[in-house]
Parts: C-alpha cells; structure tokens; sequence
C-alpha cells in the first residue's frame, strides 16, 4: 500500500478515536470539548478528553490525558508516531504550546492531525515546536 494511502487511513481511524473520547470531554467552564488519539510505535491507541477544574489552572488539556493514558499503561517509554484532536465546535485547534512541548518528549518527529482554517492540517512536530527543550 502507498505511504499516503497508509497515512490517510491512520490519519482517519485516529481522528475517529478523538471524536469518540471527545464525547467523555468534562469540560463545564469553557464549554470546549476536546478529544485526541495517540498513536505509537508498537500500533496501541490511547484517547483523551480535556478535563477542567473550578481551579481554571488544574485544567489538562486533551492531548497530555492521552499521553498520559499511554505513559500509565507503559512499562517503558511509549513512541509517539502521531496524534490527531478534534474540538466539538469544529473551530480550529491546534495544541498548545506545554501540550507541544509534551508530544515531543514522546514523540519528537510524530506526525499531529488537528482541524485548521481550511479543514484538517497534518504537520510534523518539528514543525510544530521549534527548538523545545530538552534536557
Ligand atoms: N484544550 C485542549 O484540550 N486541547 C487543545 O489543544 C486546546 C485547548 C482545552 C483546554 C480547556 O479545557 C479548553 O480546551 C479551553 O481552553
């Protein structure tokens, strides 16, 4: 099968994936339900939703609950290939800058699917997050 058909097959079965754990998204305050699917190496799929806190700060964003999910079912560290969000409102929503910084200490060259202006937008994180931080 061709590299494209291949990614837009995985790029379609993850997408599914964050719609579905977008429905769990416990999201009160802001009223912007969130879900993502990770996809890694060894082909598991992890899912989150976003989770708010009447502490706006202690909120997690859907991106990092699924990391997460995948780091608490890992006994080593979890490959991170790629990772798509979805927004209920179907505005666009790319991850943020720490949910940037996250994705790449598990996945530093995974592919990220989210929705932007013109549809769904497919970029690298080295493209995402230039020069983050490594320690
Ligand atoms: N949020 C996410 O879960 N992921 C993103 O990529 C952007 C923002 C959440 C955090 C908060 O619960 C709500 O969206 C509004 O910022």
């Amino acid at each position: 099968m061709k590299d494209s058909a291949t990614s837009a097959r995985v790029r379609e079965a993850l997408l599914r994936r964050a719609r579905a754990a977008m429905k769990c998204a416990y999201a009160p305050y802001s009223k912007f339900q969130v879900g993502a699917a990770v996809l890694l190496q060894d082909g598991r799929i992890f899912t989150g939703c976003n989770v708010e806190n009447a502490s706006y700060g202690l909120t997690i964003c859907a991106e990092r609950s699924a990391i997460f999910a995948a780091v608490a079912a890992s006994a080593r560290k979890p490959a991170i290939v790629a990772v798509a969000v979805v927004n209920r409102r179907a505005v666009p929503c790319s991850p943020c800058g720490a949910c940037r910084q996250v994705i790449a200490e598990f996945g530093p060259g995974a592919m990220v699917w989210y929705l932007g202006g013109k549809g769904i937008v497919g970029r690298t994180m080295r493209e995402l997050l230039v020069d983050g931080f490594v320690l």
